[in-house]
């Protein structure tokens, strides 16, 4: 199968695997796992941070990031397409008691104008505003780059109001990728940073939360709350290092492969309306097709592809797919022919 349902589909390599047979391992819950506490002081290192905390997935890594962040009943403000927000399972407002202020912004990239237009009067009507989430690369929008000086920008007065700010950087190292920009340029106006080794970067497993010394310190408590204490987890950050080092900039492969959809697609009934900025792209089916009729003839030549919405379907270029790939992947786009394919 030519899989581009997700970035998230890969599995290890021969090499990784390799490398995570021969990590050195602890036992981290009781503070001694030597392969966690290596990943944690390179990604602390490399975002530019005091610290980072390890944790199996990009959601406990959001998570803690807002339950160290904001107290129950105080407001958190983020893009309206948000994955902490949509699909993270309503964790904010069910662990942290947050109260949700959502911002729509086009290509999921929200300007200081617009979050300082939506904060509420110093009034006790209102929930105080705590922090700001902000997610680069914007999934939803098709793994849109934030424009840095925004970022710099919202960084900047956010803070200057006694509010933090938090990075959904799932999908940062693309961003890295294709911007030039280095991961602590990107970094560097925010509090807190997640990052995913399981996305595009190829890990079967985990995440990183990185920031000041104290918030990661509070964050471990929420993790550990959260049951994501583990132990012999060093097999897992192998994974994660070795991905960092030997699969990061590959990931402008996954790029050119998502601009190839752009460029070679020939099909009146399909588009792609967004800038494609990394690996994600998100293409429109006009009736007479479907999104579910498109699904049904990928299929056909056995390639994945989701669903996201009415006449959206999307594709995401991996470490799996190779330019022979997406050969096959454009021959099949443009002889889609709707809903009697
Ligand atoms: C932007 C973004 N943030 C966070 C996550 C959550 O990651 P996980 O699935 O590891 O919980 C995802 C997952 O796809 C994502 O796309």
């Amino acid at each position: 199968m030519i899989d581009l349902r997700s970035d998230t589909v890969t599995k290890p390599t021969q090499a990784m695997l390799a490398a995570m047979t021969v990590a050195e391992l602890g036992d981290d819950v009781l503070g001694d796992e030597p392969t966690v506490a290596l990943l944690e002081e390179r990604v602390a290192d490399l975002l530019g941070k005091d610290a980072a905390m390890y944790v199996p997935s990009g959601t406990m890594a959001n998570q803690c990031a807002v339950g160290a962040q904001l107290r129950s009943g105080q407001m958190l403000i983020l893009e309206a397409s948000a994955h902490i927000y949509l699909y993270e399972a309503g964790a904010p407002g069910a662990l942290w008691g947050a109260h949700t202020n959502l911002v729509p912004a086009t290509g999921g990239a929200l300007t200081w104008a617009q979050i300082e237009a939506a904060l509420p009067p110093d009034d006790v009507h209102f929930a105080e505003p705590a922090l700001v989430c902000l997610e680069n690369t914007a999934n939803k929008a098709g793994g849109r780059i934030l424009n840095q000086q925004d970022v710099v920008t919202i960084g900047r007065e956010a803070q200057a109001l006694g509010l933090r700010v938090h990075l959904d950087g799932a999908r940062l190292w693309n961003a890295h990728v294709a911007s030039g920009l280095s991961m602590a340029e990107l970094c560097a106006p925010v509090n807190t940073v997640s990052v995913c080794f399981s996305k595009a970067l190829g890990a079967p497993v985990g995440s990183c939360l990185a920031g000041d010394a104290a918030m990661i310190k509070r964050a471990r408590r929420l993790r550990k709350r959260l049951g994501g204490g583990m132990r012999q987890s060093g097999l897992l950050a192998a994974a994660c290092l070795f991905a960092m080092e030997h699969q990061l900039e590959r990931l402008a492969e996954d790029h050119a492969h998502a601009r190839r959809i752009v460029a070679e697609l020939d099909n009146s009934l399909l588009s792609v309306d967004h800038p494609v900025d990394t690996n994600i792209v998100m293409v429109d089916v006009k009736e007479p097709g479907s999104a579910e009729s498109l699904l049904a003839h990928l299929a056909d030549r056995d390639i994945g592809a989701l669903s996201l919405g009415p006449g959206r379907v999307r594709l995401i270029p991996n470490l799996e797919v190779s330019a022979q790939d997406m050969d096959t992947v454009l021959a099949t786009l443009n002889d889609y022919r709707g809903d009697a394919a």
